[in-house]
């Protein structure tokens, strides 16, 4: 696909989507509705030893403006949907909240966007995500469609997650970001551009996590974009290294497993 686009937009993504295809994203915007979420209080701090291990950050403007320095060396996916809270009338009225000057003025590698497929703001976030292609696209700037279910995450299935990835495609998302289901192949196979996972609320175990990363990839997911499951586990370096193997190196379940046990020991 890469080969067949313009210098510049090909050049982005090939910064967030590594040679080998796979994406480790590692996500941070969680406050532009929920405030200062557990463990990103002080997003730099939380960051700062998961970095090497991320190929691209998910922030806002805001965020990375005030926490994150300017010389940062890796490619910064920028949230530019929003303007609703957990605690205002509906997590689906969202809006656009970024500019395109602001995008091309703080060099963002892509952008991403929410679309809440199956609520009463449906259009209105469809539309968000195609005006945003409209706006990013004569700069060659991607564009991951997130779909977002707001608390209703009982709709996270193959059926639903498959119709809403397949639509961000059509509107000419570069990339999508959807939750990892059953059947998760069914969600890929009906989608033309790469899928990314999210986590969604934290796991129990490293192994769990370990194990939706594996079964999604296997079904044709690029990589994941983790926050949660990641800055919030009892040990994000080890847990990230695991996910890592699993991502760039076709780690088993098992083989991550090792891979955080040691990197745990050498944290100690
Ligand atoms: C929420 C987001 C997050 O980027 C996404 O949900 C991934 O984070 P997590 O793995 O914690 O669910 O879009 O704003």
């Amino acid at each position: 696909m890469i080969g067949t686009m313009d210098w510049g937009m090909a050049n982005r993504l090939s910064r967030v989507i590594q040679p080998d295809g796979k994406a480790f994203f590692l996500p941070i915007d969680h406050g532009y509705f929920q405030g200062p979420t557990h463990c990103l209080e002080r997003p730099q701090e939380t960051i700062a030893p998961l970095l090497p291990y991320a190929d691209a950050l998910f922030v806002t403007r805001g965020v990375l403006r005030s926490a994150i320095a300017p010389s940062l060396d890796k490619p910064v996916i920028l949230r530019v949907s929003g303007g609703t809270s957990v605690v205002g009338g509906d997590l689906a009225n969202e809006g656009l909240t970024t500019a395109i000057e602001e995008i091309v003025r703080l060099n963002a590698s892509a952008v991403g966007v929410s679309v809440f497929v199956g609520t009463s703001y449906e259009r209105q976030t469809l539309l968000n995500l195609s005006q945003l292609v409209n706006q990013c696209e004569p700069y060659g700037i991607p564009v991951m469609a997130v779909t977002a279910v707001g608390k209703e995450l009982e709709k996270r299935d193959a059926r639903y997650l498959a119709l809403a990835c397949r639509i961000c495609a059509e509107l000419g998302a570069k990339v999508v970001k959807t939750y990892w289901c059953e059947d998760f192949e069914k969600v890929t196979g009906g989608c033309p551009v790469p899928v990314v996972m999210a986590g969604g609320p934290k796991c129990n175990t490293e192994r769990e996590v370990f194990e939706f990363v594996h079964d999604g990839m296997s079904r044709g997911a690029i990589g994941v974009n983790l926050g949660r499951n990641v800055w919030q586990a009892p040990h994000p370096v080890p847990t990230i290294r695991g996910l890592r193997a699993i991502i760039h190196e076709g780690a088993s379940v098992d083989d991550a497993v090792d891979v955080f046990q040691q990197a745990k020991a050498e944290t100690v």
